[in-house]
């Protein structure tokens, strides 16, 4: 199993660490176009693999696709991060034509890969990457919502006590400060509703402080964040690799699914061998579905701005 990893970034970086560590792909290929980054990136991770105990070999190259050929996995972290103030979508100018680019190169030396795009304004460069490569629908998969449920969990338990073991729940819509769907109506402690538990002011504050998950970290740490990212996108890849047939709310290309058309955007999805092997329709809240249809609209907005 070989993953190749666009992006030796914090973002890049902390995926590459979580996959070997995870010891489930014989091979990890880091690019970045910054001279000898990847390469030491690679490296100083390989020095962590006597003391982490894995078996994965990373390796870092400087803007060589030749070395990514024949991956089963890649992965798009590249792109500038946001800063303290900005929104996702205001990267589109620039990451835009680095997931474009990135994608085609990919593709010429893996054409059957699995792509992962993570690099913001995630579902609208999923899009992209979507349109740009003619690649088939279950083989391109946004990573957003992995991300704003592990945060949904995280301010869940905090408003329960409860350990986050016993916390489950999904974010789907859109990957952005206020598109995002925190399913409050699904998410459960111990299989009991957490409605049960907590008021539905409670509820709704868990709900705004997932959706601003990402701006929060960015204002404490003067950029975007990693660790979660990174883990987010390894696990993805981890349920592809093994072919888990793990749920994973995922930005994918719908046609008709929820409602909506031409657009990617988070649902929950059967993540396997094939990437995408199912898209899971689930019941919403007459609230969810007008959140899910207002997220869409932002979305497809983003949209707009990209030229095809
Ligand atoms: C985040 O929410 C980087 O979009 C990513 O942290």
């Amino acid at each position: 199993m070989k993953v190749t990893v666009v992006g030796a970034g914090a973002v890049g970086a902390s995926c590459a660490e979580y996959i070997a560590i995870k010891n489930f792909a014989s091979e990890v290929v880091i690019l970045d176009i910054k001279e000898g980054f990847a390469e030491g990136k690679a490296m100083d991770l390989m020095q962590c693999a006597s003391l982490n105990g894995f078996d994965t070999k990373i390796t870092g190259v400087t803007n060589d696709y030749s070395q990514t050929a024949n991956s089963d996995i890649c992965v798009i972290t590249s792109g500038i991060p946001r800063k303290p103030g900005m929104t996702r979508e205001e990267l589109i100018g620039i990451n835009a034509g680095i997931v474009k680019n990135v994608s085609k190169s990919l593709l010429e030396h893996s054409p059957n890969m699995i792509l992962i795009v993570v690099s913001n304004p995630m579902d609208t460069m999923t899009y992209l990457a979507h349109k740009s490569t003619g690649m088939p629908k279950n083989r391109i998969i946004g990573m957003g919502g992995a991300l704003d449920s592990a945060r949904f969990k995280y301010r869940l338990a905090e408003a329960l006590g409860a350990p986050i073991s016993d916390v489950d729940g999904m974010v789907v819509g859109g990957h952005s400060d206020t598109g995002m769907v925190p399913l409050t109506s699904h998410a459960t402690r111990n299989s009991i509703k957490v409605s049960e538990f907590l008021s539905e002011e409670r509820l709704a504050q868990v709900a705004e402080d997932t959706k601003v998950g990402g701006a929060t970290l960015t204002k404490l740490l003067g950029t975007s964040a990693w660790y979660a990212p990174g883990a987010a996108v390894s696990g993805m890849v981890q349920a592809i690799a093994c072919d888990t047939k793990k749920i994973f709310p995922c930005s994918t290309f719908l046609e008709g699914e929820y409602g909506l058309n031409d657009i990617c955007i988070g649902v929950p999805v059967v993540l396997g061998k094939d990437g995408i092997e199912k898209i899971v329709d689930i019941p919403l809240s007459d609230a969810e579905k007008a959140h899910m249809k207002a997220s869409a609209e932002g979305v497809a907005k983003t949209n707009g701005l990209l030229e095809l």
